[in-house]
C-alpha cells in the first residue's frame, strides 16, 4: 500500500533548537543501528520508519558500518525512502557518519580525507540521496592530524553532499579543538553525538557545559542503554531481546543481578510517577536544555509509541533527582 503520512504527526512531537543554529530537531530521534540491516525483514524496518514519521519523528540516524552486514542500513533505508518517503524527503533530517572500520585496507577507517570523502559518497549512493543532512566524523582519530579531519568535514559541505556536519564520540578537549578548526573553516559544528544515559555520564563533566557555551547542539545516543533502562529485563532475557540476540554491545553477563537490582529500583520510581522506565529514562536525559534529543533504537513500533508517551510526563521534583543520582551511585 502507498504509505501516506499521517496528517496529525506534527501534533505531539516538540522541536527544539540544535545549539545556535536554524535547524530544530523531534525531542526524539530514531537510530538506525540496530533492526535496519539485512538481518532483519525488510517490512519490519519499514513500519518502524513509518511508525516513527507519523509521530512526528522527523531524523533518522544512520552510519556507513550499520547493519549487518556493513553498509546493509543504509541501502534498505534507501529503499524505504524511494519507496515510501520520497514525497517527504524535505520533511526529514538524515544522517550517516565515517570513522569506524568500512572496507579493507588503510583508507577504509578513522579519519584521513581520502576516507572521509569516499565513505560520504558511498553512503549517498547507497541510499539514493543527492546529500545528507548532517555528516559526522564517527569517533577521534589519534593520528591523523585534526585539521585534516575537519577539511575533510568543510570540504563536503562546500561540495554540496552535505548540509552540516557534526562530532560523534569526542571527550571534551578534543571538541574543543575540533570546534575551533571548524569555525575557522567557516563550517561551524552543528551537533555532537555522545553516548549519554543513567548509567553513563560522561558528558556531565563538561562536554555539555562546552557544547552550549559554543552554541553547538548534543544529541545523546544510546539513553536506555541498548534496553537495559527498561523494564526489558526485569523477568529474565526475553528471547526476542537485543541481550539475547548474540550482539556484542549487550551480552547476557552484563545484567548482573546488581545491575538488575538497580533497575528495579529506578522502575519503582518510574511506575510511582506514572510511567514505564524507559520513559522516564528519556525524560531524565532531556532533563538537560543542553540535550537536543534523545536518539533512540527500537525493535517495535510499541516502543516508539512508549518514546513519545514519554513528552507529556517530562519534569522531576528535585526529591526524585535525588533517588536517582542515590540508586545510580550506589555500589556496584
Ligand atoms: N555515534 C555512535 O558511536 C553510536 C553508537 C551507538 C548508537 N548510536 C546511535 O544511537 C541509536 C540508538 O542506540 P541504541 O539502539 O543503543 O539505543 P537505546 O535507545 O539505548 O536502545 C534501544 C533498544 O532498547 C530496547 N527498547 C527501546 N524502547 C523500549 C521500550 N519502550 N521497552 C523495552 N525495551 C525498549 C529495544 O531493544 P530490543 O531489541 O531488546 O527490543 C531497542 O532496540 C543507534 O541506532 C545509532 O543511531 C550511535
Amino acid at each position: 500500500m502507498v504509505y501516506q503520512a499521517n496528517p496529525q504527526r506534527y501534533e505531539a512531537m516538540e522541536y527544539r533548537r540544535c545549539g545556535k543554529s536554524g535547524l530544530k530537531l523531534p525531542a526524539i530521534s530514531l537510530g538506525l543501528w540496530h533492526n535496519f540491516g539485512d538481518a532483519t525483514l525488510l517490512e519490519t524496518s519499514r513500519q518502524l520508519l513509518r511508525h516513527a514519521f507519523d509521530l512526528g519523528i522527523t531524523h533518522f540516524d544512520l552510519a556507513n558500518n550499520y547493519g549487518p552486514p556493513p553498509g546493509s542500513a543504509e541501502s534498505n533505508f534507501g529503499r524505504i525512502l524511494r519507496e515510501d518517503f520520497l514525497p517527504y524527503r524535505d520533511e526529514l533530517i538524515i544522517s550517516s557518519k565515517a570513522g569506524y572500520t568500512m572496507w579493507d585496507g588503510p583508507y577504509g577507517d578513522w579519519g584521513s580525507r581520502k576516507y572521509l570523502v569516499a565513505s560520504l559518497d558511498q553512503s549517498l549512493k547507497r541510499m539514493g540521496l543527492e546529500y545528507v543532512d548532517i555528516f559526522y566524523h564517527h569517533r577521534p582519530d589519534p593520528e591523523t592530524p585534526l585539521e585534516e579531519t575537519m577539511r575533510a568535514l568543510d570540504h563536503v559541505v562546500r561540495q554540496g553532499k552535505a548540509l552540516y556536519v557534526g562530532l560523534s564520540n569526542y571527550p571534551a578537549e578534543r571538541a574543543r579543538e575540533a570546534l575551533a578548526i571548524l569555525q575557522d573553516l567557516g563550517t561551524p559544528c552543528l551537533i555532537h553525538q555522545p553516548k549519554y544515559s543513567m548509567f553513563e555520564r560522561w558528558v556531565e563533566e563538561g562536554l555539555l557545559d562546552l557544547l552550549q557555551a559554543q552554541g553547538v547542539g548534543s544529541i545523546a545516543f544510546s539513553p536506555l542503554a541498548g534496553g537495559q533502562l527498561t523494564d526489558r529485563y526485569l523477568n529474565g532475557i526475553p528471547a526476542d531481546s537485543r541481550a539475547a540476540s548474540g550482539s556484542q554491545f549487550l551480552k547476557p553477563d552484563q545484567l548482573t543481578d546488581v545491575k538488575i537490582d538497580k533497575v528495579r529500583q529506578l522502575n519503582d520510581i518510574a511506575l510511582k510517577r506514572g510511567q514505564k522506565l524507559s520513559q522516564m529514562a528519556l525524560a531524565w536525559v532531556l532533563r538537560h536544555e543542553k540535550v537536543t534529543s534523545v536518539l533512540i533504537g527500537a525493535s517495535k513500533t510499541a516502543q516508539l509509541d512508549d518514546a513519545v508517551g514519554m513528552l507529556k510526563n517530562r519534569r522531576f521534583t528535585q526529591q526524585e533527582c535525588e533517588a536517582i543520582d542515590a540508586i545510580l551511585n550506589s555500589a556496584n
